[in-house]
């Protein structure tokens, strides 16, 4: 159940309830659009702790608070190191829980989020952890498909880029595994999706592992593009053996279906050209947009607004 309860990983959120926050999510994208003014969660403050840069989660979720009629406080500390240490975590999540009603973390740390968790009162949302995963995101993601395809359910979704280091990408597979799917992961061989997050996934869908875009480009009705996560890095040879691995242009958009879509958490560096952006089917300026929507729908069903 969500209300009251934090969502460290994607598995915090079960499929009915993803439903129910889908079709809140739509109400709240037709209000907005509408210009009505929502005061549900008036009197109620959601704290961000943004420790590694952001500009879509932060600003989606401060903006999906106020179209709440909620309040926002923030630290934002770019140098993550003086929080780097668990013990400096819990004792500034102690504080933020009596401060504010929810909070909002992202860290450069695996398993921060669930590591604030353990010392909050409040609800935790993870806004990304290191390379473990990023919920929200997900759930962004299952909307647009949802939205952009009619549906989730008996389609090729395949997987391109950094699927090693890439948090939405495992947030967003293990949250694929309870659909009827097929999954392609297309990665240079140093990239690959870990172990640990295949064990969890490959009993309950079908998944091709491959090298070669052109292998599954033409059956794909969803090219979810990541970059490769830099920062994650800690050997710079490592980092330049795989940098333009994968362009996506025009030319391998031809490739694909008439109703396919190319989705892309952002921001990107080079991996899809911006020539593709006027094809139709390039949809991830609307998957950032649908984040608003979605936020608001989970931070309303966390915190039992109406
Ligand atoms: C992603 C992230 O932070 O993991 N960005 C985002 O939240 N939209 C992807 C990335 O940084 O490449």
């Amino acid at each position: 159940m969500l209300k009251g309860n934090s969502v460290v990983s994607i598995s915090d959120i079960g499929k009915d309830e993803m439903f129910e926050l889908f079709k809140l999510a739509d109400s709240y994208s037709r209000s907005v659009e509408q210009g009505q003014k929502i005061d549900s969660l008036h009197g109620s403050i959601m704290a961000t702790f943004f420790y590694e840069p952001s500009t879509r989660t932060r600003l989606s979720f401060e903006s999906a608070m106020h179209r709440l009629g909620g309040s926002v406080i923030s630290v934002s500390e770019a140098k993550s190191s003086s929080v780097a240490k668990g013990e400096t975590l819990a004792d500034t999540v102690r504080m933020a829980a009596s401060y504010s009603d929810i909070i909002v973390i992202r860290h450069p740390m695996d398993g921060a989020a669930k590591l604030a968790r353990k010392f909050s009162s409040k609800p935790i949302i993870n806004a990304g952890d290191g390379s473990g995963q990023h919920p929200t995101q997900t759930l962004l993601d299952l909307y647009t498909i949802r939205k952009e395809l009619s549906g989730i359910d008996g389609k090729e979704i395949t997987m391109l880029g950094d699927l090693r280091y890439g948090r939405t990408v495992h947030s967003l597979l293990l949250a694929l595994s309870e659909f009827d799917v097929r999954i392609n992961l297309v990665s240079p061989p140093l990239l690959r999706v870990p172990q640990h997050i295949l064990d969890q996934v490959s009993s309950r869908i079908r998944i091709r592992v491959t090298e070669n875009l052109n292998d599954v480009i033409s059956e794909s009705d969803v090219l979810y593009v990541t970059r490769i996560q830099k920062e994650r890095f800690t050997d710079e040879t490592e980092y330049n053996s795989v940098i333009g691995s994968y362009i996506v242009n025009s030319e391998i958009a031809s490739t694909m279906k008439k109703n396919s879509i190319i989705m892309h958490p952002l921001p990107r560096v080079n991996e899809i050209s911006p020539e593709v952006d006027a094809d139709p089917r390039a949809a991830y300026f609307r998957q950032a947009a649908n984040g608003i929507p979605v936020r608001m729908a989970l931070l309303s069903m966390i915190l039992g607004g109406k």
